[in-house]
């Protein structure tokens, strides 16, 4: 439930050639549906919530093509920024699964100003914000009080399957098992971008983790169909 799978629109795939290897691979490890959430912001990828249903549409006519065992939405992966506020204020963003799960994510140096505020006019429109990747954030491996704080107030945790492979480096994968410890782990998302990601996910398939993985009450599979 993230992944960067529509070519051209932010810094996933670059071709339908490229989604079609990352979809072939996933379905052949038994996975069933994706749920693909290009990257969007002011700075870098103002995407419309149209350009991304017109290319959800061809990544669907792909799957047809191929006739490949698995389904795909999409939805977005909104950096909180003030394009953002714009959008919550139209009504114009993309959520997916049955309590409109709205994946978000923060700034690499420092979350923004007034976040516990954000989150709160997320909720009152109606939708349940689920913070993308919470363990890679450095600002909050020293500051763990902040993540149970955002727990506090109604956020959801995405876990990237990658950090338990150490891809993003050792303290981002410690971070990942503190949050499995916690059991603070609402749902697991790949965050693929690109077939060369494939190799660290599959490492995971066979890895301890796993099981870890496997205890978490994970909303995955009961909420997205
Ligand atoms: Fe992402």
């Amino acid at each position: 439930m993230h992944s960067h799978l529509l070519p051209g629109l932010d810094d996933g795939v670059t071709s339908l050639d490229e989604t079609l290897t990352c979809l072939r691979q996933l379905a052949d490890w038994g996975i069933r549906k994706v749920i693909t959430t290009p990257h969007v912001s002011r700075d870098w990828y103002p995407t419309s919530s149209a350009a991304i249903q017109q290319g959800l549409a061809d990544v669907r006519a792909l799957i047809a093509e191929h006739q490949l065992p698995i389904t795909i939405d999409a939805a977005a992966e909104y950096l909180l920024d003030d394009f953002f506020l714009d959008l919550l204020n139209k009504g114009d963003l993309l959520s997916f699964g049955d309590k409109r799960y709205l994946l978000v994510e923060t700034g690499w140096s420092a979350p923004p100003f007034q976040l516990a505020d954000i989150l709160f006019r997320i909720q009152t429109r109606g939708y349940v914000p689920v913070l993308a990747h919470p363990e890679r954030y450095k600002y909050y491996h020293t500051d763990r009080d902040a993540l149970a704080n955002l727990r506090e107030t109604g956020c959801l945790f995405q876990l990237n399957w990658m950090s338990l492979s150490g891809r993003y480096g050792s303290q981002v994968e410690k971070q990942a098992r503190f949050l499995l410890q916690q059991q603070w782990v609402d749902f697991i998302g790949s965050d693929l971008h690109r077939p060369g990601d494939l190799k660290a996910m599959a490492r995971l398939l066979n890895a301890k983790d796993l099981a870890m993985l496997e205890q978490q009450p994970l909303l995955n599979t009961m909420s997205l169909g």
